[in-house]
């Protein structure tokens, strides 16, 4: 991995020195903000079991695991997989974290979305053919296709659910999915993507949170 990646993400990620390929860092999440998602989880549910998408290598899964009853991670990259469970093994205090390799839409997936409180999604914003710094403006070239998944989960009467969009992603376009708050994350003055909350996870509509890393 070179330096300028391994920087942004010692930036991102302070109290645990997260392990994972160099693609799967450089998508991860920030701590200050992973852990503020664990927060507003917490202050709705008690001890939630959660289902999350795209796990990647395991930043989310680290704040999540500290306030849930228990969580299944899930995610289609076997390598992140593996990163994501030896990282999660350097903390203390978490719930119960059962990782799954395999795709957001698969039969294992749905029959772990029945069984929780919480769906949380964070799907890959690069554009196919663009530059990774690119994002795309359109849910359904979200990987996994946000869209698709939203409806999946509506029709399976799942109401507590949580996407991390990138910040070029309209709100109108995310309005399409129904009735949510979507939050605007700055860390360090910094706006850096949008929170989307469903269900008893909304407190607002339009909403900013500010955070220092
Ligand atoms: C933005 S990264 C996740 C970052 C992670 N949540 C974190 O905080 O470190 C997106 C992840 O989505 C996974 N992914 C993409 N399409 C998927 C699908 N159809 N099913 C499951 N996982 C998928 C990729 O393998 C990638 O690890």
């Amino acid at each position: 991995m070179n330096d300028d990646i391994r920087s942004k993400i010692s930036n991102r990620y302070k109290s645990v020195l997260l392990q994972g390929d160099s693609n799967g860092l450089f998508m991860t999440n920030y701590e200050v903000a992973a852990d503020h998602l664990a927060k507003r989880i917490g202050e709705s549910l008690e001890k939630p079991s959660v289902a999350e998408i795209c796990c990647g290598v395991g930043a989310t899964t680290i704040s999540i695991s500290k306030i849930a009853g228990k969580v299944f991670a899930i995610d289609k990259n076997i390598e992140r997989i593996k990163s994501a469970k030896e990282n999660i093994m350097k903390i203390e205090n978490r719930a119960d974290v059962i990782f799954l390799c395999t795709d957001a839409f698969s039969q294992l997936s749905r029959e772990r979305y029945d069984q929780v409180d919480v769906v949380i999604a964070d799907p890959d914003w690069s554009w196919k053919g663009h530059k990774k710094s690119d994002h795309t403006t359109a849910l359904a070239h979200t990987r996994p296709d946000t869209e698709k998944l939203h409806k999946m989960l509506v029709r399976m009467d799942k109401k507590n659910i949580i996407y991390r969009m990138a910040l070029a992603m309209p709100d109108e376009e995310i309005r399409k999915l129904g009735d949510c708050e979507i939050e605007v994350v700055i860390i360090d003055d910094d706006p850096k993507f949008k929170y989307v909350y469903f269900g008893e996870l909304k407190q607002g509509i339009e909403t900013r949170i500010e955070l220092k890393s």
